[in-house]
C-alpha cells in the first residue's frame, strides 16, 4: 500500500512549485549559451514562437494529465487507459535521472561561486577559475553537496521544502537579474551585444536553430511529462490550471530574457566570444559586469546564491519525479527510497561531473529527448482518456476556461508542433 498522496497547500503550492521547477539553471545558464551557439537573435525568433504556442498549452496538459490521473508519470498513463501504460510511464518517471546527473553539476558550480568573491583568481582570471571549478574532483564534490541538499529537501516532503524555497529564490533572484541586466545594458561598449542578441540575421534562421529553440523552450519550462505531472497531481480538484500554466510560461521567459540582458552586453564589451565559451558563459560573464557594481563581491554571492536556489527548487522537482516512480512501484515510502536513490544519483552524477565529455552527451540527450517524452501527456489525456471530458475538466476550476478548440489543440496540433520541428530538422 502507499503512502497518501501529498498535497499543495493551495493552488498557489502549484504556481510556486511550477515556478520553482520552471526558473532554473536552463534561464540562466542554458538560455544564454544556446542563444550563442544558435545565431544569436536569431535563436529569440523560434523560441519565442514555442513559447507562446506550445509552452503554456503544454503546462495546462501536463498540470491536467497529474490531476485527472492523480499519479505522477509512473501510474498516470495506465489510470488514463494507455495501453502498456505501465511500462510507458517508466521513461517520464525515470529519464530525469539522466537530467540529474548532469544538472546536479551546474548546480554544483552554482554553490561553489557563492564564496567565489573571496578568491582573487575569481576576479583576475575568471575563466581559469571556471576551468578550475568545472573539472576533477572539485566539479565532484560540489555536485555530490548540490545532491545531498536536495535529498535532503526531497526527503522531507512537499509542503515543508518547495513552497517557501521558491518565494525567497524567486524574489531575490528576479530583484539581482534586474540589477545586472540594467548595468549590463548601461555599460559602455554594450551596443555591440544588445545588438548580437536583439537583431536577428534570418539566414542564421535554420530547421537546427528551430529544434533547438523548441527543446529549450520546453525544457526551461519543465516540460517533459513528468515534474509538472507529478506536481499536476499534488492538486485537488478545481484548481486554476490555466492560470498557473500562463504564469509559469511568462514569469520563465522574463527571467530568461534578462539574464541575456545581463550576459551579452558584458561579454561583448569585454572581448568574450559567447559562441565559443561554452558552460562557462555565464560564470565568466557575471563577475565582469559585477565589477562594474558597487559592492560587487555581495553582488556576485546573491547572484549566486539566487542561481542556487533556482537550481535546487528545480532539482526537487527532478527528483521527485523518480521518487514518485519507485513509490508507485515498490509501495515503499518516500523517506525510504529518497536515501537509496540519492545513493543511486551521487554514482551517476560524480562520474558526469568529472568528464565534460559524459557532460556533455546527457545535456545533449535530456534536451533532444525532452519534448518526445512531452508527448505522452497530450496521448495519454486526449487519445487514451478523453479529450472533451478533459476540458471539462479543465474548466471545472475557477478562472479562465478554455474553448473546445482545446481538444483539437491538445490532440493534433500540440503533438504534430513538436514532431514537425524533429523532422524538419531531419529532412529540411
Ligand atoms: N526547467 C528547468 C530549468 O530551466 C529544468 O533549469
Amino acid at each position: 500500500m502507499t503512502e497518501t498522496r501529498d498535497r499543495w497547500s493551495s493552488e498557489l503550492g502549484l504556481i510556486a512549485g511550477a515556478i520553482g521547477s520552471a526558473v532554473g539553471l536552463g534561464n540562466l545558464w542554458l538560455f544564454p549559451m544556446l542563444v550563442a551557439q544558435n545565431g544569436g537573435a536569431a535563436f529569440l525568433i523560434p523560441y519565442f514562437f514555442f513559447t507562446i504556442t506550445l509552452v503554456w498549452t503544454g503546462l495546462v496538459i501536463e498540470f491536467n494529465t497529474g490531476q485527472i490521473a492523480q499519479q505522477g508519470p509512473a501510474g498516470a498513463y495506465k489510470e488514463l487507459g494507455m495501453p502498456f501504460g505501465k511500462i510507458v510511464g517508466l521513461i517520464p518517471g525515470l529519464r530525469p535521472l539522466v537530467v540529474f546527473a548532469f544538472y546536479s553539476s551546474i548546480a554544483g558550480w552554482t554553490i561553489r561561486y557563492i564564496a567565489a568573491p573571496v578568491s582573487n583568481g575569481f576576479w583576475e582570471s575568471p575563466g581559469q577559475f571556471f576551468g578550475s571549478v568545472n573539472s576533477g574532483a572539485n566539479s565532484a564534490i560540489f555536485a555530490v553537496v548540490a545532491t545531498l541538499i536536495i535529498g535532503t529537501i526531497v526527503y522531507f516532503g512537499v509542503k515543508k521544502g518547495i513552497e517557501p524555497a521558491t518565494k525567497v529564490m524567486l524574489g531575490l533572484l528576479f530583484a539581482l537579474i534586474i540589477l545586472l541586466a540594467a548595468r549590463g545594458v548601461l555599460l559602455d561598449g554594450s551596443l555591440e551585444g544588445l545588438r548580437y542578441y536583439l537583431i536577428p540575421d534570418f539566414d542564421k534562421l535554420t530547421p537546427t536553430v528551430v529544434l533547438n529553440a523548441m527543446a529549450q523552450a520546453f525544457f526551461t519550462a519543465s516540460l517533459a511529462g513528468a515534474p509538472l505531472v507529478v506536481y499536476g497531481s499534488y492538486l485537488s480538484d478545481k484548481a486554476d490550471t490555466v492560470t498557473a500554466a500562463i504564469t509559469t510560461t511568462f514569469g520563465n521567459a522574463t527571467i530568461a530574457i534578462l539574464a541575456g540582458f545581463a550576459i551579452f552586453p558584458a561579454a561583448l564589451a569585454v572581448g568574450i566570444e559567447p559562441a565559443t565559451t561554452g558552460p562557462g558563459l555565464m560564470f565568466i560573464s557575471i563577475p565582469q559586469i559585477a565589477q562594474q557594481i558597487p559592492g560587487s563581491s555581495i553582488v556576485v554571492s546573491g547572484f549566486f546564491l539566487a542561481a542556487a536556489l533556482a537550481a535546487i527548487s528545480t532539482g526537487i522537482s527532478i527528483m521527485e519525479v523518480p521518487v514518485d516512480t519507485l513509490r508507485y512501484h515498490t509501495g515503499l515510502s518516500r523517506k525510504k527510497i529518497t536515501p537509496l536513490l540519492v545513493g543511486f544519483i551521487v554514482l551517476l552524477a560524480v562520474p558526469t561531473a568529472m568528464s565534460s565529455e559524459l557532460f556533455n552527451l546527457l545535456t545533449t540527450v535530456v534536451l533532444y529527448s525532452g519534448p518526445l517524452a512531452a508527448l505522452l501527456a497530450p496521448i495519454g489525456l486526449f487519445w487514451a482518456y478523453d479529450g472533451k471530458k478533459t476540458l471539462e475538466r479543465i474548466n471545472e476550476g475557477p478562472g479562465i476556461n478554455l474553448g473546445g478548440w482545446f481538444i483539437y489543440w491538445g490532440k493534433y496540433v500540440y503533438p504534430a508542433g513538436i514532431l514537425f520541428a524533429y523532422l524538419w530538422d531531419i529532412f529540411g
